[in-house]
């Protein structure tokens, strides 16, 4: 088992689930090994959450998941993809977030936030408009365009405006901005911090030959490139107490046609642990070239052989995301030793209660208990109702059992 993490007793003797089994991590315990990953809303006002993400967030806490992420949050206000991308540059922000996640915590589940910079991805228009990037001619009034930063003067895409190369002093506030959201972050209440190094921002734009043209130190070869993530990693680290686990986001292979490839992102993994991090989370793409690289056919769980390969040759602990959406799969992905914990996010969208059904769909036998106590109570009790009239289909009901459908 990678360091840093234990098991804890299931709560259950005879089955060996692993999904339902708690997991430590440094300081804190996840009641199972389901995580909602980050997803973007798009939703937020000068960075901060509103009403929407406390409902959205909340129903996966009470659906059962053991973390509840949010979205990708920006450091600073500049490292935004849009106006209504969530920040947590300002203090302000700090009680919105924390009453959030007293929610979440009140419903057993452990609130985490995705600290990222989006680099050259900088001023798009929303998600209804297929992030176009704004321009003088299509900002809204007040909303005009930002300049967007990179390790090179690459722009993201064609209709991209050309983003500033940035210098030490760019790169020293950045770190620092870092760090003062991942303080920020636990002033708030969130207990996991992850820092976002995929899908083309800045931390992987800085990683990727396609995108990292830089003939300084944190350019030129792989170490280079690595730099500054591992800078960022180190000051996140050494910012946040030792009880506090820390992710990090990969993009384990470039988009199609890239060059970052999945070598890299383990040996990266194996110095994201040597500067503290407990767990890689593997995702890939956001970033696109010409090379020969093709892109995985998207087949259920397309991105686990990352994780595993990370896990097993890192040695450190991963998340295995992208079209996980079986129990029976998921579970087996922990059982071959593939990752230690599932990241769910398009299935959570459209079932938010997924982790409670998978508990059932495996048997758990206390799989109410992942609902709240209002609902477990009234969900047992309709399951035995339903029970007593499969077993006695049209017989006479005993008087305890007419009083027990009376009080349900
Ligand atoms: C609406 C939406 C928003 C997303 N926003 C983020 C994000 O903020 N940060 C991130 O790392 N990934 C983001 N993703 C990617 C997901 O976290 C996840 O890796 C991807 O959707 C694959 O998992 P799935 O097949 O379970 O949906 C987003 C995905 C969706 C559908």
């Amino acid at each position: 088992m990678p360091h840093a993490l234990s098991d804890e007793p299931a709560g259950r003797t005879s089955d060996p689930l692993l999904l339902f089994t708690p997991l430590r991590i440094r300081g804190v315990t996840i009641r199972n090994r389901i995580g909602v990953s980050p997803m973007c809303q798009y939703l937020s006002e000068d960075g901060a959450p509103t009403d929407w993400h406390l409902v959205n967030l909340g129903r996966y806490a009470i659906g059962g998941a053991g973390i509840v992420f949010g979205e990708e949050t920006a450091v600073e206000p500049g490292g935004r993809k849009t106006y209504a991308c969530a920040g947590i540059w300002d203090d302000a922000h700090v009680p919105l977030y924390r009453r959030i996640n007293a929610f979440l915590k009140t419903h057993g589940a452990v609130p985490a936030i995705q600290l990222g910079h989006s680099g050259a991805k900088a001023a798009n228009h929303g998600a209804q408009r297929d992030w176009e990037p704004i321009t003088r001619e299509t900002a809204l009034p007040g909303m005009p365009p930002w300049q967007g930063i990179a390790p090179s003067p690459v722009p993201d895409s064609p209709g991209h405006s050309l983003p500033r190369e940035m210098d030490r002093n760019d790169i020293r506030f950045v770190i620092g901005a870092f760090v003062e959201a991942a303080k920020r972050s636990l002033d708030a209440g969130f207990e996991i911090i992850e820092i976002h190094g995929a899908h083309g921002y800045l931390i992987h734009q800085f990683l990727s030959p396609l995108r990292n043209l830089r003939t300084d130190g944190y350019g030129g070869d792989r170490e280079g490139r690595m730099r500054f993530a591992l800078e960022i990693a180190e000051a996140v680290r050494g910012a946040i107490a030792d009880d506090v686990p820390l992710f990090f986001r990969v993009s384990a292979v470039d988009g199609r046609g890239g060059l970052w490839d999945i070598e890299d992102s383990i040996a990266l993994s194996k110095e994201l642990r040597l500067h503290g991090v407990d767990v890689v989370d593997c995702s890939s793409g956001g970033i696109s070239g010409d090379s020969p690289m093709p892109i995985l056919p998207r087949v259920p769980g397309y991105q686990v052989e990352y994780a595993r390969r990370i896990r097993q040759e890192a040695g450190i602990a991963t998340a295995a995301v992208g079209l996980i959406t079986e129990p029976h799969h998921a579970e087996r992905i922990l059982a071959e030793g593939s990752a230690d914990i599932i990241l769910l996010a398009r299935e959570l969208m459209y079932n938010a209660d997924w982790p409670a059904h998978a508990a059932k769909a495996l048997n758990v036998g206390n799989w109410h208990d992942l609902f709240p106590p209002e609902f477990a109570h009234r969900l047992k009790r309709r399951e035995l109702v339903s029970a007593m009239a499969i077993n006695q289909p049209g017989g006479p009901l005993r008087d305890e059992d007419m009083r027990l459908i009376e009080s349900t």
